[in-house]
C-alpha cells in the first residue's frame, strides 16, 4: 500500500513510518520541519518538505491512505499562543481532508490525545468519558475528532482517531527530541546525561501510593503497531475512536527510580509545588483498542521503555 505520513520527521510519525516501511508499504513523509528533523525521516521513505495545508499539491489517487501526525503539540505554548494551535491543527486538517476528498483518498488515521478528556471523573478513562479539554491543544484535537466524524458521515471517509496517552521509548535511531522538552522520561534522561542538574517533582501529596502523579506510558513501537492495525480496521463512513495506553500507571517517582536503575546515574530530584491542572492519575482503558483493532501492547515494561529511550538519547548526545 502507499501511504502519506504527515509529520513523519517528528517523534511518533518517524517511528510509525519506519514500521510501515518494515511491513512492506510505500511511504511519503510530508513535513515542514517546524519541530521535526530531516534525519528523522526513515530510510526508504520519500521526503517532501512542505505543509499539510498544501497537501493537495502532492496527494493523488495513487495513495491508499493518510496517517496524520503533523500538529503543534506543546500544551504550555497552546495556552500562550492558542491561535497558532487553531490555525495549524484545525486549519491544517481542514485542508488535508479537502485534499483527500479531491484525490479520492478515503482512509485516515489521526493522532488524537488523552488531552481531549481533561480532568477525568474516573479512571481508567474510557472513550465514552466526557471530553472537557483544559487547554487549547486538547481543544484543537477534539475539534479535529469532531471534524473527522462529520467527514466520515457526509463523505464516506474510513477513519480512526487514536487517543495517545504518554508516548515513550524509541525505535532504534528514531526517538523523542522535542524543544522545549516537556515529557518526563526524556527530561529525566537529560539529568542522567548531565544536561540538567535535577528533575523537578511537581507535588508529592497526591492521593497516589507514593504521592506523585501517575501516568500511562505507552511504548512508541506498540503505538505504531496500533496504527498499522487501524489502517485495516477502518470502514467507509465510520469513525473509530480508541485510546492507546497500557492501562497501567507509573508514578513520577517510579519513572525516576527506573531511570536510576537503567542508567546507573543518581538523578537528583527537586521538590516543586503542584502544577495547576495536573490530575493525580491519568490511565487509559485500552479495552476498545484490544477489541476493535485486535491490538495488544507488547512492550509495557517500564524498564524496557526507559532503556530504549536511553539508548536513543545517548545516540543523539554523541
Ligand atoms: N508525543 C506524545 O506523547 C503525544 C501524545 C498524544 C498525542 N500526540 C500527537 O501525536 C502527533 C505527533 O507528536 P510528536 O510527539 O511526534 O510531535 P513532533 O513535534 O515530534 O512531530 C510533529 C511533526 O509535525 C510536523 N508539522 C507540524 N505542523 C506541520 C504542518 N502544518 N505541516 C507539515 N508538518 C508539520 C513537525 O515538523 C514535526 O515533524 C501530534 O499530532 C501530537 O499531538 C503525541
Amino acid at each position: 500500500m502507499r501511504y502519506l505520513v504527515t509529520g513523519g520527521a517528528g517523534y511518533v510519525g518517524s517511528v510509525c513510518a519506519a514500521h510501515l516501511l518494515a511491513a512492506g508499504h510505500e511511504v511519503t513523509v510530508l513535513d515542514d520541519l517546524s519541530t521535526g528533523f530531516r534525519e528523522g525521516v526513515p530510510l526508504g521513505a520519500t521526503f517532501v518538505e512542505g505543509r499539510v495545508q498544501d497537501a493537495s499539491r502532492w496527494l493523488d489517487a495513487s495513495y491508499d491512505g493518510v496517517l496524520h501526525f503533523a500538529a503543534c503539540s506543546q500544551v504550555g505554548e497552546s495556552v500562550t499562543d492558542p491561535e497558532k494551535y487553531w490555525r495549524n491543527n484545525v486549519g491544517g486538517t481542514i485542508e488535508l481532508l479537502a485534499a483527500m476528498r479531491r484525490a479520492g483518498v478515503r482512509r485516515l488515521v489521526f493522532s488524537s490525545t488523552a488531552a481531549v478528556y481533561g480532568e477525568p471523573a474516573s479512571v481508567p478513562i474510557q472513550e465514552a468519558a466526557a471530553t472537557v479539554p483544559t487547554n487549547p491543544y486538547g481543544a484543537t484535537k477534539l475539534a479535529v475528532d469532531h471534524m473527522i466524524t462529520g467527514e466520515c458521515a457526509a463523505h464516506g471517509l474510513a477513519a480512526a482517531s487514536l487517543r495517545y496517552f504518554n508516548v515513550a521509548g524509541a525505535h532504534g535511531a528514531y526517538g523523542e527530541r522535542h524543544d522545549p522538552e516537556s515529557h518526563l522520561i526524556p527530561l529525566v534522561l537529560q539529568v542522567a546525561l548531565g544536561r540538567r542538574e535535577s528533575i523537578s517533582v511537581y507535588g508529592s501529596d497526591y492521593p497516589t501510593p507514593d504521592g506523585t502523579c501517575v501516568r500511562d506510558y505507552i511504548h512508541v513501537s506498540d503505538l505504531a503497531e496500533a496504527h498499522l492495525l487501524a489502517l485495516t480496521a477502518v470502514q467507509p463512513g465510520s469513525h473509530l475512536i480508541c485510546n492507546l495506553g497500557n492501562g497501567n500507571g507509573f508514578s513520577v517517582r517510579e519513572v525516576i527510580e527506573t531511570v536510576r536503575k537503567v542508567t546507573g546515574h543518581p538523578v537528583p530530584e527537586a521538590a516543586a509545588p503542584r502544577r495547576a491542572g495536573d490530575p493525580a492519575v491519568l490511565v487509559a482503558s485500552a479495552a476498545a483498542a484490544r477489541e476493535l483493532l485486535g491490538w495488544e501492547p507488547r512492550r509495557a515494561d517500564l524498564a524496557g521503555i526507559v532503556s530504549d529511550a536511553w539508548e536513543f538519547a545517548r545516540g543523539v548526545a554523541r
